[in-house]
């Protein structure tokens, strides 16, 4: 096995998953916004301490994805911060795609950048401990979206971002994100996580990127925030597992889900469906961002009097992803 297929398989172990904490500046700014929280690097880097440093974590964590601000960024006592997670069996990753940009000529519709000079960041940051990367691209439905073309432009930059990952050792995350924005239906949701899976596909393999070393990171099949389709967790889960079924080569490393908006409730009883209507051809689990850590931020809410508080909640969200990842977890009487 290589050693990026031995990384992706560790980051896949059985009972674990990724904790997304790779939020933009901005997009962690809006986070804090909820609870009055000061917009500052400090607590910023508070946050992601506390996150980073919470007792027992290891035991449900293979990884978590950081943001270049905080992959700089140091604990109180000097230890930059990917090192507290790899000293405690974390592999530290960095997404590394420099946000959405408009596709001219396609309202509506974005193409992540980030390209240029990639190989030369790539360099840096496996100096700093990282092993693995995300890229994450945006789909979004509406009338007559999503388009072929933006579909494609996107694929295209995901396929070219993961073999630039993979000439440096490390694993790439390919994230292609369908919104959840919207008022489609189940169906449609699918419908568009089909051609967009099958996009992303012909491109990784057209630029010859080896898909043992991959990791798709992709959305469930849903229906829009906006819409009032009443859906079950089983049929979301039997839903999104037909897509991945018809879609996905058996060589690749595994899926990991992000959570999208939803309730941290139903991303943790989605994933326990579709761990209950396995097992799949590949390890199967979460790399959430809101629905592991908005509870942690409601209890911290920037006090550090409330630290140790925010901590235990976020072990108990932890602990639930994981029982659900095994098909373990029972609402109301879980930990
Ligand atoms: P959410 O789980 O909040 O969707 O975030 C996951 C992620 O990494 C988005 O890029």
């Amino acid at each position: 096995m290589s050693d990026i297929s031995a990384t992706a398989q560790s980051l896949l172990a059985e009972g674990k998953g990724i904790l997304a904490a790779d939020e933009s500046t901005s997009t962690a700014n809006k986070r804090f916004d909820d609870y009055d929280i000061e917009h500052t690097p400090e607590n910023r880097r508070q946050y992601r301490q506390l996150l980073f440093t919470a007792p027992e974590i290891e035991q449900y964590l293979s990884g978590a994805i950081l943001y270049e601000e905080t992959a700089r960024q140091v604990a109180d006592e000097g230890t930059p911060l990917p090192e507290v997670l790899a000293d405690r069996g974390i592999i530290p990753g960095i997404k590394v795609d420099r946000s959405l940009k408009p596709l001219p000529n396609f309202p509506g519709e974005h193409v992540s950048q980030g390209l240029d000079n990639l190989d030369e960041r790539l360099d840096e940051y496996a100096e700093m401990g990282m092993r693995f990367s995300k890229w994450r691209s945006v789909i979004a439905i509406g009338d007559g979206l999503p388009t072929d073309e933006c579909i494609t432009a996107n694929a295209h930059v995901l396929a070219r971002y993961a073999g630039i990952v993979q000439s440096k050792h490390m694993v790439p995350i390919v994230e292609p994100e369908v919104l959840l924005d919207g008022d489609h239906s189940l169906e449609d949701s699918a419908r568009v996580l089909e051609r967009t899976l099958n996009t992303v596909f012909q491109q990784l393999a057209m630029y010859r990127v080896d898909l043992g070393g991959v990791i798709l990171k992709t959305s469930m099949a849903l229906p829009g925030s906006g819409s009032s389709e009443d859906v079950d967790h089983t049929q979301v889960a039997g839903t999104t597992m037909d897509v991945m079924e018809k879609c996905l080569p058996a060589e690749l490393a595994g899926i990991v889900f992000l959570s999208g908006g939803q309730t941290p409730e139903d991303a943790i009883q989605h994933l326990q469906e579709i761990a209950v209507r396995g097992p799949y051809t590949w390890p199967v689990t979460f790399s959430y961002a809101r629905a592991l850590q908005e509870p942690v931020l409601k209890v911290w809410a920037g006090d550090p009097e409330n630290m140790i508080s925010a901590q235990d909640a976020f072990l108990e969200q932890v602990k639930k992803a994981s029982a659900a990842q095994m098909g373990a977890y029972a609402a109301n009487s879980a930990e």
